[in-house]
């Protein structure tokens, strides 16, 4: 229902411009419904187009015969009125053997209004009008195709096929039997864990372990299936990027808990993901939101757990937003409502256009989607080569173009799009090099642009606002360093040292945000101008809301250098947290960072759990617990098996 419900949405604008001019191209293809693939679709656009060109090729000799063969201009006409309904005027319609009298009598009627009756000079006149009216209409429809670009036509192609699609999807039949889906032994992925052999690593990972214990037990006590905890009040707290989808906390803490080998926990969030977890609420949602969070944690406790709940629930979110799609451009909507379907974009995004993240984190749970699912149009949905306008865009130009725009930055908005097209290289395998060149490229167009040394040494990523460099970087900013680091290994020649260094250089002015507050948790943006280095100068940046950003970054340095300075600035950052964030009832973000009173914001939010503490829990956890190149990380944390060999190679072994 909520599928069908929007397809409306789009037929106008696909379908219409070319089929309106030739009595309605079919209804859309009556031909073609219930039929799969590319085939139908494209063959009714181009049959149109070729009938519109001979058509109107038609026309102008027809119109050419009326002025040089005068004597036969009735037979001419007689002919042409016959050719097609579309040019049938009701004028001088000589009704045939099998007409209806009604018919004829109408016809005489109306000719009577429009000239004198049996005037053979008015009537050819009145033809000759109609003739170069259609005559006209007909060339400028064909004038109108044949201006359009190949990639236009491409699309319009495309945007055919994804209503035969969405048509077949909207009965939904196949997605109630989900296809055989060949889980890897999970140990043989590294998602079975061992302890550390060093015993003052295992205590501390036991450490973090009861942190999770406590965010855990005091959300099921005073916000059991509301968004998040409230820990000084004590009570639900939902926000808006979710509607009314309600559990954000248990499906964001599915993995972590599963990884943690909290198993009671574990299986009381899988029995309220069975019982409550509903899709079916009149309600807008943030896509990217929901995908990263929701279909991101289902899919990732489907992966760790094998449990079939969990894939069911991420295909029928999945399904939920694909009207998303529902766009001209095929860039999906920012905001939905997943019960009518309807889309539209952040009122504050510049000229209502989609932000860059919005599109491109959606690529690595849809992939998912589509091997879990057997269906592949979550795949083309997000795949950049099946969308030439979109993969043509965001091409280096688009890149360059961003810098000009009004605001560019690495942190917020632009962010996860770039560590997308680096996951969505690692995540294929290695095979999607698409993915691979347009990260490289944009890095170094981010590195050329944006990042900047202070006086004293502080490697930073500023931002583009308003035509100036901002000396500014973001919290969010920091989950940078971890990305240049991962993708180091891949980089140009000669450029591998180069990119883990940046990543450790990033690391290093995050950390001296944190250690430069009074707390030792960094604030939401600090700054290098006015004087000051890595220090929040306005009181509307000096808040910390539990990100992890910053852990991040140290999780994949430690990963990828062993140096042991991470494990240092990480267990700071857990001592700073119980020190000054932990409260009876939870874990709190604080207002302000640099005040010697702890001033919380009340708010214990979901990434806590998904991010922040899992994160912490790895870098005090051997490599073979998680190993990276097997699994990636979507932007909340959750786990995504790369696919391919991984999954490919173990399924063909198993059989
Ligand atoms: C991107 O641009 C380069 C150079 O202009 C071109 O060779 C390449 O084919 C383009 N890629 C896409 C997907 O358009
Ligand atoms: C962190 O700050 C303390 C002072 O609070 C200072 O002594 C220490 O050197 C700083 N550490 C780093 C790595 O900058």
């Amino acid at each position: 229902m909520p599928v069908g419900g929007l397809l409306p949405l789009f037929s106008s604008s696909a379908g219409g411009g070319l089929g309106g001019g030739l009595g309605g191209g079919g209804g859309g293809g009556g031909g073609s419904s219930g039929r799969k693939g590319s085939g139908p679709a494209a063959f009714r656009l181009t049959e149109k187009f070729v009938l519109l060109l001979v058509f109107s090729a038609f026309i102008t000799l027809c119109f050419g015969a009326i002025f040089f063969l005068p004597d036969s201009s009735k037979l001419l006409s007689g002919v042409l009125f016959h050719s097609s309904p579309a040019l049938q005027p009701a004028a001088d319609h000589k009704p045939g053997p099998g007409a209806r009298a009604e018919d004829a009598a109408e016809g005489r009627a109306r000719r009577g209004e429009e000239g004198a009756p049996g005037d053979p000079a008015a009537s050819l006149e009145d033809n000759l009008a109609r003739i170069r009216e259609n005559h006209e209409r007909a060339l400028r429809e064909a004038k109108e195709t044949l201006q359009k670009l190949p990639e236009e036509i491409q699309r319009d192609i495309l945007m055919e096929k994804e209503k035969v699609a969405q048509d077949q999807l909207s009965n939904r039949a196949g997605f109630r039997r989900l296809p055989p889906v060949y889980l890897a032994p999970l140990n043989t992925i590294g998602a079975i864990d061992r302890e550390p052999a060093d015993a003052a690593i295992r205590e501390k990972r036991e450490k973090i372990k009861e942190m999770m214990k406590h965010a855990w037990k005091n959300y099921k006590r005073y916000a059991w299936g509301k968004n998040e905890l409230k820990p000084v009040s004590k009570g639900g707290h939902s926000s808006s990027l979710f509607g009314n989808i309600q559990g954000a906390t248990i499906v964001d803490a599915l993995d972590t808990l599963f990884i943690m080998n909290m198993k009671d926990e574990f299986e009381e969030a899988q029995a309220w993901v069975e019982e409550n977890l509903n899709f079916n609420v009149n309600a807008e949602v943030s896509v990217f939101e929901v995908n990263i969070r929701f279909v991101g944690g289902l899919i990732s406790a489907y992966y760790l757990s094998g449990a079939e709940i969990f894939r069911k629930k991420a295909v029928e979110l999945g399904v939920k937003l694909l009207p998303a799609f529902q766009t001209p451009s095929g860039i999906p909507w920012a905001l939905l409502n997943i019960k009518s379907g309807i889309g539209r974009n952040w009122p504050w995004a510049s000229g209502g256009s989609s932000i860059l993240a919005e599109f491109g984190t959606l690529h690595l749970e849809f992939m998912h989607l589509s091997y879990l699912s057997g269906n592949p149009i979550f795949a083309d949905k997000v795949r950049f080569s099946s969308r030439p306008c979109i993969a043509k865009d965001l091409n280096q130009s688009k890149i360059h173009f961003l810098l000009f725009a009004d605001h560019v930055s690495v942190g917020g908005l632009g962010d996860s799009f770039y560590e997308y097209l680096l996951k969505a290289w690692l995540m294929s395998d290695k095979t999607d090099l698409q993915a691979k060149k347009m990260y490289f490229d944009a890095i170094k167009a981010i590195e050329t642009h944006l990042i900047r040394k202070s006086r004293n040494g502080l490697t930073y990523i500023a931002e583009w606002k308003g035509g100036l460099l901002e000396h500014k970087m973001g919290h969010l900013t920091c989950f940078a360093g971890g990305m240049f680091a991962l993708g180091a290994d891949d980089a140009p020649e000669g450029m591998t040292q180069h990119y883990l260094q940046l990543g450790a250089e990033i690391a290093r002015t995050c950390h001296e945000s944190y250690n430069r507050t009074f707390v030792k948790l960094g604030p939401e943006a600090f700054r290098f101008d006015g004087g000051v280095e890595a220090i929040a100068t306005r009181q509307n940046e000096k808040y910390y809301i539990l990100r992890p950003e910053v852990v991040e970054t140290y999780m994949y340095m430690w990963r990828l250098t062993h140096d042991p300075k991470y494990r240092k600035w990480a267990w700071e950052a857990v001592e700073a947290l119980e020190k000054h964030c932990r409260v009876k009832g939870g874990y709190s973000g604080l207002r302000d960072v640099y005040f010697n009173k702890e001033s919380y914001d009340d708010v214990q939010q979901s990434f806590f759990l998904a991010e922040t503490l899992k994160y912490l829990y790895l870098i005090f956890s051997d490599d073979d617990l998680l190993p990276l190149e097997h699994w990636i990380f979507n932007t909340e944390a959750h786990l995504l098996p790369v696919l391919s060999r991984n999954l490919k190679k173990v399924e063909d072994d198993g059989k």
